[in-house]
């Protein structure tokens, strides 16, 4: 059925695209490119797409019609093109962790390899923290480029980190808003098409996904995770981008920080060839994907962290956008410890408990247009599998504001866990490897 709405004809009735999808049927390629327009254009009521939302979260959607709806938001908008670069591109993404600060060092690891590494990021909300908020603790360092200055940066230097322009995918913002105040968010057609649609529209050649799981993860359970990877990568493949997940832990935090210019600090140590093994192993083996997903073999990222070049290409980067790669980073005015009450070993770190508590410290915001701080977070002494004697530091909290401290240790309340046994096994970082096919 058609009905007309104000001047214009519309070719579909939103109740009858609704009761498909609530009788479990498929949608069809004309009613998914319709209901995409004319929601973003506002001729399908918030109430109306609310509703399809819910029939979408509780019946699902095939593989055709999730890449149709991945392809109708990205229509939506704008899309990059960096097909006149001399570079092959490649992009990660990853679904978000507590300390996940592996975009930092890997992108200027990866170009290295003359592969340009055009990464479109966000701010944090909730408690992962976002990529732009960690470097914006650099001081003079600005997020807002345009597209002629990410070009020219991608082909100068060969890596950009910079926030995504307003342009890409539109329906999906409005989209994701109505998802979160509506209890769709975890729907996985809906989230594998919100982060696809703007990874497709953003023109890379190929995109390694590093899709987390556990307590301080958007996907608390492995075959969740899973799912969603697979239907990621089918995406990715079906709209020609090569797409590669890897599956990863996200039950402690990664690292030995969670706050912006502590991961900031942390990430240069990487890049100096230091720094914590998980966050070494998780960047080189992303590094390795990417490489090979863009073609070049024979290489080894680690030796760039070991002999300096990706610091090098570090430094240009961040100076190409304003920021003093040397100068001192923002340190909060106040730290309190966390101590360990018993001889042992570290069985659990909670990465959720450690993500919350860094954000309620400042580190993070609840709205979208909050101030966040850039020296407060958490800094971790001891992880899974460490030893520890009474008396020795667990945690050092950081912050501007000690009214917070409290509602931190709140949060931290048993999320480190010491056994009196002599071994912990942590478990492992890299837990599969989800490829097209
Ligand atoms: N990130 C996104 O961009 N979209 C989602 O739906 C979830 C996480």
């Amino acid at each position: 059925m058609s009905t007309r709405t104000g001047e214009a004809y519309e070719a579909f009735d939103a109740v009858d695209v609704i009761r498909a999808k609530r009788d479990r049927g498929r949608l069809t390629d004309a009613q998914i490119d319709w209901v995409i327009d004319a929601y973003t254009r506002g001729a399908v009521a918030e109430e109306q797409m609310a509703a399809l939302n819910m029939a979408i979260l509780l019946n699902g959607m095939d593989r055709a019609e999730i890449s149709r709806w991945t392809a109708a938001m990205i229509a939506s908008g704008e899309r990059m093109d960096f097909s006149g670069l001399s570079r092959p591109t490649s992009d990660k993404h990853s679904t978000g962790g507590v300390g996940d600060k592996i975009t930092l060092p890997l992108a200027p690891l990866v170009a290295v390899f003359g592969v340009a590494v055009p990464q479109l990021s966000g701010r944090g909300l909730g408690h992962t923290g976002g990529t732009l908020d960690k470097l914006e603790s650099i001081p003079g360092w600005r997020a807002a480029l345009s597209n002629d200055e990410m070009l020219a940066q991608l082909e100068d230097v060969g890596a950009v980190i910079c926030q995504a322009g307003s342009g890409l995918a539109p329906a999906d913002r409005k989209l994701y808003a109505l998802r979160d105040v509506t209890g769709t968010v975890e729907a996985i057609p809906l989230i594998a098409s919100s982060i696809m649609s703007k990874k497709i529209a953003e023109g890379t050649d190929s995109l390694v996904l590093d899709v987390k799981v556990g307590s301080g993860a958007f996907m608390k359970d492995l075959d969740a995770a899973r799912e969603l990877a697979r239907t990621m990568v089918d995406l990715g493949t079906d709209a020609g981008v090569r797409t590669v997940a890897l599956l990863t832990d996200m039950s402690t935090p990664l690292g030995l920080t969670a706050g912006n210019a502590l991961e900031v600090r942390e990430s240069v140590e990487v890049l100096a060839g230091g720094g914590p093994a998980d966050v070494v192993e998780l960047t080189v083996a992303l590094a390795r994907e990417m490489l090979t997903a863009a073609g070049v073999t024979g290489v080894d990222p680690a030796d760039a962290l070991a002999d300096g070049r990706a610091m090098d290409v570090w430094n240009r980067m961040i100076a190409a956008q304003g920021g003093d790669p040397h100068a001192d980073l923002p340190v909060a005015r106040e730290t309190q410890t966390v101590v360990a009450e018993s001889d042992g070993v570290v069985a659990r770190v909670d990465a959720l408990a450690v993500g919350v508590a860094a954000w309620r410290l400042g580190a993070g915001r609840a709205r979208k247009e909050d101030p966040v701080q850039a020296g407060a977070g958490v800094e971790l002494h001891a992880k899974p599998g460490d030893t520890v004697r009474a008396g020795d530091r667990l945690l050092t909290l950081h912050t501007d504001t000690p009214e917070r401290f409290a509602r931190a240790q709140e949060a931290l309340a048993g999320a480190v866990v010491v056994t009196s046994g002599d071994r912990v096994e942590p478990s492992p970082l890299l837990i599969d490897r989800i490829a097209a096919g």
